[in-house]
């Protein structure tokens, strides 16, 4: 095959990576927090009920915000069943994935379990069945400090100092037929407005997520950004985004090609947010948070794997095993975030631990790493600094993805998709220079050429590459390292120039040392 070459340069960059970039979600759904990051009774969990083998996978994938309680989840959740006596909560029938809430863990669990995992906590305010008033009690339940019934009743609670949690939702996917109380742009963009304005009047330290679209083949998407922040451009930070990579079609290279979406949808969002900024010659730049994002296919649409009968309290569902080729396309979606640094200031890995998750767990058992672990790590452990622009040349192929199941989601017909999808972050401060580089030829070699001008006296610092034989091959409960990364030889630097060889259907992270 033809190689690759790159070029980037010092003081070209895309923009800071925010420490939000790397944020992940937990969800009262299925075994996520029951018998995921709680499980009162484990041999590793603590006097609270954290599992300790949870965390230490938590802390070696360095997940930075993590958000909560839902998703689908949120829009039909009170919070105040969840804070106070557990034994006094109310079991409640949760609609979103037809299971029971028995309401163990709430709010306050979250927060405790946050500072247990160093995480910066993000919640989202119910704005489906209930709205702003209810949202803008929790702001004052969490954030304020005391001397009012909802603040003392957190400290009855055994909270004495506020949470003082910074990032919040205004609700989740409020453009979803699926969604309780789903809204039209223009109901939303009202309700949004009033919750964002009260939340800020109770703590005006509040940043704030306007809902987008659930995804970029809603039939609403773009026109339902443009009404939503003609609503609430004055009173909001973000508009959130949201991208579940398939492969239904069962084809692989369109489905490695499929990231690429993923930066389309943001600079379209990009575009139109600026467009609402234009109409009201406003320099205010709406950021965005991509607050659900994964690879999410073969449990999505059977509703056997969706909905346990029976109202079962924490069932089996959503349990997704990924495999190579998905690890493929989810580091694809890792670079695409990491190129767009510039507007995307938060995103969260959608979900931590079971459901559609990068760690497994068995109730009572061991905890274990799927294959999607290790490219976030990689991002989130390496990919701290200034992304810089990449001029790439790259050999290409044509890819083309319908769902032979008639839905139109993640439809495209692509004439000229690089092999190569790249990424380059420079840590001024720590001296480094991390390339991540993903090859989606299947069978060939990719020689790649990387030329950094501005930088000097290039030196190996470490390399580490994913790959497998079987794309299909995945990590189970049985052989939890039957993926895993390996070291990557074979890599000459000289001046400011890097050559390497990157495997067919790999992914590789190339960390240099450079001088500070
Ligand atoms: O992450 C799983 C679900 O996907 C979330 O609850 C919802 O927001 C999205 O549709």
């Amino acid at each position: 095959m033809r190689s690759a070459e790159a070029l980037v340069d010092r003081d070209f960059a895309i923009g800071e990576t925010d420490r939000r970039l790397f944020g992940a979600f937990v969800e009262h759904l299925g075994r996520c927090i029951y018998g995921g990051i709680y499980e009162p009774g484990h041999p590793s969990a603590d006097g609270r009920g954290f599992r300790g083998d949870v965390l230490a996978l938590v802390r070696e994938l360095a997940p930075t915000i993590m958000r909560y309680p839902g998703g689908n989840f949120v829009s039909g959740y009170n919070w105040e069943d969840g804070v106070g006596p557990v034994e006094q909560r109310p079991r409640r029938l949760d609609l979103a994935w037809m299971s029971t809430e028995t309401n163990a863990f709430g709010t306050n669990e979250f927060i405790d379990w946050c500072r247990a995992a160093r995480i910066e906590p993000m919640l989202a305010v119910n704005l489906g069945t209930r709205g702003p008033d209810a949202a803008r009690n929790l702001v004052e339940y969490c954030n304020h400090p005391g001397g009012t019934a909802l603040s003392d009743l957190r400290r009855a609670h055994g909270w004495e100092k506020p949470h003082d949690v910074k990032f919040w939702c205004l609700g989740n996917e409020m453009d979803g037929p699926w969604q309780m109380e789903r809204k039209t742009a223009q109901e939303y963009g009202r309700v949004a407005t009033e919750a964002a304005k009260m939340m800020r009047w109770v703590d005006p330290t509040l940043e704030l997520a306007a809902c987008g679209s659930s995804g970029r083949n809603m039939p609403t998407f773009g026109a339902w950004e443009d009404s939503v922040l003609e609503h609430c451009f004055d009173h909001v930070d973000y508009i959130s985004l949201h991208t579940y990579l398939n492969n239904y079609a069962g084809d692989t290279e369109a489905f490695l090609a499929s990231p690429d979406m993923m930066d389309w949808f943001i600079e379209e969002v990009v575009a139109i947010a600026d467009a609402v900024a234009a109409r009201r010659r406003s320099r205010k730049r709406i950021m965005l948070s991509f607050d659900e994002w994964n690879v999410w296919y073969r449990t999505r649409r059977r509703s056997a794997d969706r909905v346990k009968p029976g109202w079962p309290a924490a069932p089996q569902i959503l349990e997704e095993v990924y495999t190579m080729e998905d690890a493929l396309a989810f580091g694809g979606a890792c670079i695409a975030l990491l190129n767009h640094a510039d507007r995307v200031k938060a995103a969260c890995l959608a979900q931590l631990v079971n459901a559609i998750a990068p760690i497994m767990t068995e109730t009572g058992g061991p905890a274990w790493r799927q294959t999607i672990f290790f490219p976030f790590a990689d991002m989130s452990n390496l990919g701290r600094g200034r992304v810089l622009q990449a001029r790439v040349d790259s050999p290409h192929y044509a890819a083309s993805y319908y769902d032979p199941r008639g839905a139109d989601e993640n439809r495209f017909a692509l004439p000229e998709v690089p092999h190569l999808k790249l990424s380059v972050v420079h840590d001024a401060a720590g001296g480094h220079l991390t390339v991540f580089a993903l090859n989606r030829h299947l069978t060939e070699a990719l020689p790649l050429r990387l030329v950094l001008r501005g930088f000097r006296e290039l030196s190996l610092a470490a390399a580490r590459q994913l790959r497998h034989e079987d794309l299909k091959a995945a990590n189970t409960r049985e052989q939890p390292e039957r993926v895993a990364p390996a070291r990557l030889d074979g890599i000459e630097t000289a001046a400011d120039q890097l050559r390497l060889q990157l495997a067919p259907a790999s992914w590789n992270v190339i960390r240099l040392r450079v001088e500070p």
